[in-house]
């Protein structure tokens, strides 16, 4: 009971945030956790939400320097892929996002570190070439699967907090399994306070993942973390 409250009461301060933000979000510039980037308008911010911050941080290392392809789903602004990329060796990546905000914001990201411009516009995968497979596939996703779909369907930043019943998580976990390549493994960021981890482990059992292996944790901004590892 008090867990559903406390639940709630985080729902209800997101909400919020991301409505502010909706309404008088600006670029933003800076240094975050070591690289410079920019935020534009529109698109979520590392700045203002604690999730970035445990990629960033894990991400470079989960990869590892051997990883030769990677995806990220959802790149906001494209700083977790940009740290990945600028710490391996020869990566083959691709980022999407389903904001046209985000994909200009992770090209503008990519270009200013040298890095090819390989944000697409998609729908979780539905613009990724299908024949191509990728070792690594990541996600921050938006970790409240509550409110009516009417609620948020006008606002593309809103599309970075709020998943109504998980129906972009459940298009992911149905369709990844065929972008994977043979022991490829899916890394996911969510929260266990203002995210639903209990069923995310049942949608993704639902579409054949093992148990899943947690990574890394944080508390951020007094949310709590965690990046966790699927795999088929
Ligand atoms: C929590 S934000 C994370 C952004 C960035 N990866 C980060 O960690 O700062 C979630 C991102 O997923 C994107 N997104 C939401 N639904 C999506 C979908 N169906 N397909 C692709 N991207 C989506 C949002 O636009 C947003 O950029």
């Amino acid at each position: 009971m008090d867990k559903e409250i406390s639940n709630q009461a985080w729902r209800q301060k997101i909400l919020s945030k991301f409505e502010k933000l909706a309404s008088d979000s600006k670029e933003q510039k800076g240094n975050f956790m070591g690289y410079r980037i920019t935020v534009l308008e529109g698109v979520f911010s590392p700045f203002d939400f604690p999730s970035t911050a445990i990629c960033v941080e894990n991400l470079p290392e989960i990869v590892g320097p051997d990883v030769e392809s990677f995806l990220e789903i959802g790149a906001g602004c494209g700083v977790n892929t940009l740290a990945v990329a600028l710490n391996s060796g020869n990566l083959n990546f691709l980022c999407t996002d389903i904001n046209p905000k985000a994909v200009a914001n992770t090209n503008l990201n990519l270009a200013n570190h040298n890095l090819p411009q390989k944000c697409i516009l998609s729908d979780v995968f539905d613009e990724v070439n299908p024949d191509l497979k990728y070792q690594v596939i990541f996600w921050n996703p938006p970790f409240n699967n509550v409110f009516a779909k009417s609620d948020i369907a006008s606002d593309m930043l809103l599309k970075a907090g709020f998943d109504p019943d998980y129906a972009a998580l459940r298009k992911f976990f149905e369709q990844v399994k065929s972008r994977l390549t043979v022991n490829g493994k899916v890394i996911l960021c969510t929260s266990r306070v203002v995210g639903d981890l209990l069923l995310i482990k049942l949608i993704a059992k639902q579409n054949g993942f093992k148990e899943p292996k947690i990574l890394a944790e944080q508390v951020n901004q007094g949310m709590d973390l965690c990046l966790v590892e699927f795999k088929l």
